[in-house]
């Protein structure tokens, strides 16, 4: 395929431009019933967690957490960009999420499962049900499937109680947990189940989703088909009932392989699993995320400086205490969903909610109505879903009796106007508002005002939080100084608990793609040398708050979800019609982005509605529903420079309707009003 460089620029012009339109924004203040009862108000935290406290300011961080056996040394950085926290400590995730809150909170919920049906009841899981089931579900993980601290687990799970049980069960005995978006299809989950080695897959019979009651157990046997043509054997698939005692999906159980997880639980009725205590940098769980090449990255992240730096932001940036009740929209099967649904909030001790279904379903009243009932009083969510609660029901918030002190955005940048509207309607004007820029590799939040401490700036995330260091660099590697108004690329100058360990069994492309760039000796044994890229472009206001601008690798954010554009491409070249693929990103008024995909033909055959299907087909079975091209556009000729390089830049432009500016050096201009006419 086709490498073209100039594709990052064809993003970072679309975003340069969306951001240029942003004016800077009047700033808005916390008010002072929520300072008044903010776990963070003291602007000398960071002055406490300045460069030259670096590292050992992060021992409030890990002071948050149970350790069976506390650690000796904050940060060993004697093997960059290797960094290993709280060397010495021993510790279990599912203690510090459950057992240790028994004494105190065992009768408080602990998770509220909201189905999407509003006819079923809402469950109330208490911590001391937790507790239940998690060790029941070890018992069987531990006897049944003989596994053991260090396997690896793919769970392709819904969103349902069952989900955060089955992690922390993983947790529990240390077996890493690779939780794969229950929307990705059967296929893109079996080439995780491969990467990953697991032998056993956890998932669901079915679940409900926009009003339909879905059958995931299909997806299952297509996995383990996939996971087999890598060359991998899956030994036991274990499925949830949606419904327990009955069966949900008409896929049929393969017999010997299949086991219904609800059926075998009686046997292990009572059971109690001693959590196992691992090293604080013994992985937790692996979360696959999008690249520049078209194979997905598993994200390995720490127990130690994972929970550590989750539960800390989980305090102090969500400002959660132990009798709030929160609400985290996303997907467990997103990272926002690993930290700010399951590992921060019940680290604290909170009620999280859990949420089965589509916000806009059956109306945009729905999410209202749920935060309502339950009494909610922090609300996180996305851009993209509160852009499309806007734009479905602009005055449905006010119908209703919720009062949230704090809201969180997250994934996207959020336009000044979709800002405002979450501000006033959604959150009544008494909400304060948290933009929090990070990413799958980070672990938790990088850049966030402090609510209890800074104004808010539409559209803009903050500055570094307590502890993180950021700084542009321009492509020379110039530091950018705050207040230039000229856009570079986001970099966090210090390791932080939170980053994730390196890639599964990729150890070199960790340190090429996120270390190698603006690495200033790749000898030196000094953490200063060697700044984490995120792959960002930002720029910084004289108030030090940053304004992330979007990618600028081949990477699309669609609905705050990453799509690599190589992994679309990919999906496309896999049906023999096509022979030259290329994805751009086209701005999307409730989305952000979504793909086009462009494809040309093997020589001689003609373009049909019938073999763009095809290719749309593919890319969903690939991947899934979510990278669902908008169009596919069957081209005569890719734009092409003289080297043979497909100009994407060319092709975005057209599908966003600017003008492609000069294309007078292509090899063959004259294609480009051809596109622009199939492109209509
Ligand atoms: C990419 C990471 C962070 C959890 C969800 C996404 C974009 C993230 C923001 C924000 C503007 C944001 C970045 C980042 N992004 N948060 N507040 N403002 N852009 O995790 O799938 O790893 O995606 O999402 O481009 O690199 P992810």
């Amino acid at each position: 395929m086709s490498e073209d460089n100039s594709s990052r620029h064809a993003v970072d012009v679309s975003e340069a431009q969306i951001a240029v339109h942003w004016r800077e924004e009047a700033y808005f203040s916390p008010s002072n019933r929520f300072i008044a009862q903010a776990n963070l108000t003291d602007p000398g935290v960071f002055e406490r967690f300045s460069l030259d406290k670096f590292p050992e300011c992060f021992k409030e961080f890990a002071d948050l957490l149970d350790w069976s056996k506390y650690w000796e040394t904050t940060l060993d950085a004697s093997n960059p960009p290797f960094w290993r926290w709280f060397v010495g400590g021993r510790i279990n995730a599912c203690h510090n999420c459950v057992d240790r809150h028994l004494a105190k909170h065992k009768n408080k919920t602990a998770i509220h499962f909201v189905p999407e049906p509003e006819s079923e009841a809402v469950q109330h899981l208490t911590y001391q049900e937790l507790f239940v089931r998690v060790n029941e579900l070890a018992a069987l993980l531990r006897d049944f499937c003989g596994l053991k601290a260090g396997d690896r687990v793919t769970l392709h799970m819904p969103m349902v109680a069952e989900l955060p049980i089955t992690m922390l069960a993983c947790a529990r005995l240390g077996v890493i947990h690779s939780q794969v978006f229950s929307g990705f299809s059967g296929k893109a989950c079996g080439s995780r189940i491969s990467d990953s080695e697991s032998r056993v897959l956890i998932t669901m019979d079915a679940y409900h989703r926009a009003g339909q009651l879905l059958d995931h157990k299909e997806k299952a046997d297509i996995a383990v088909v996939a996971a087999a043509e890598d060359g991998h054997r899956v030994d036991k698939v274990l499925i949830w009932q949606r419904y327990p005692g009955k069966t949900s999906s008409p896929t049929k159980l393969v017999p010997g392989r299949d086991v219904v997880i609800n059926e075998l639980l009686a046997t292990y009725r009572g059971q109690r699993v001693d959590p196992v205590q691992l090293p604080a940098e013994a992985p937790l769980f692996l979360m696959y995320t999008s690249g520049t090449t078209g194979r997905p990255k598993g994200c390995q992240h720490s127990i130690g400086g994972y929970l550590a730096y989750v539960t800390w932001t989980s305090k102090y940036i969500q400002d959660i205490h132990p009798e709030d009740v929160y609400w985290c929209m996303a997907d467990i099967g997103w990272i926002t969903g690993h930290s700010y649904i399951v590992y921060g909030p019940l680290a604290l001790a909170a009620s999280s909610v859990v949420f089965e279904g589509v916000p806009t379903h059956p109306d945009a009243g729905r999410p209202w109505r749920i935060a309502e009932s339950l009494d909610v009083n922090i609300f996180h969510t996305s851009p993209t879903a509160i852009r499309a609660l806007r734009r479905n029901g602009p005055d449905e918030p006010t119908k209703y009796q919720h009062h949230f002190k704090h809201m969180t955005t997250v994934g996207e940048p959020i336009e000044p106007e979709v800002w405002k509207w979450y501000h006033r309607v959604v959150g009544k004007g008494e909400a304060v508002i948290v933009d929090t820029w990070w990413q799958t590799e980070t672990g938790g939040f990088l850049c966030s005002t402090v609510p209890g401490i800074h104004p808010m700036k539409p559209g803009s995330a903050g500055p570094g939080i307590p502890g993180i260091h950021p700084v542009i660099y321009d492509d020379e590697g110039v530091e950018l100084p705050i207040g230039s108004g000229r856009a570079g690329n986001i970099c966090i100058r210090n390791p932080w608990p939170g980053a994730f360990q390196t890639i599964w069994k990729d150890p070199e492309r960790y340190v090429r793609q996120y270390y190698a760039r603006y690495c200033r000796d790749p000898n030196s044994k000094d953490w200063r040398d060697w700044p984490y890229l995120a792959g960002d472009g930002a720029v910084q206001a004289a108030d030090g708050y940053y304004r992330i601008l979007g990618r600028i690798d081949d990477v699309i954010n669609v609905a705050g979800h990453r799509l690599g554009t190589k992994e679309i491409e990919s999906a496309a070249l896999l049906v023999p019609e096509v022979v030259e693929a290329a994805v751009v990103p086209v701005a999307d008024e409730i989305k952000g982005k979504v793909p086009d995909l462009y494809v040309s033909l093997k020589p001689g055959l003609a373009a049909s509605a019938e073999i763009a299907n095809k290719i749309s087909a593919s890319v969903v079975s690939e991947i899934g529903a979510i990278a669902r091209p908008r169009h596919v556009i069957i081209v005569p000729d890719m734009p092409k420079t003289r080297s043979g390089k497909i100009m994407r830049r060319v092709l975005a432009a057209i599908s966003n309707g600017q003008d492609p500016g000069d294309v007078s050096t292509l090899a063959n201009p004259e294609v480009v009003d051809t596109i622009k006419g199939l492109a209509k």
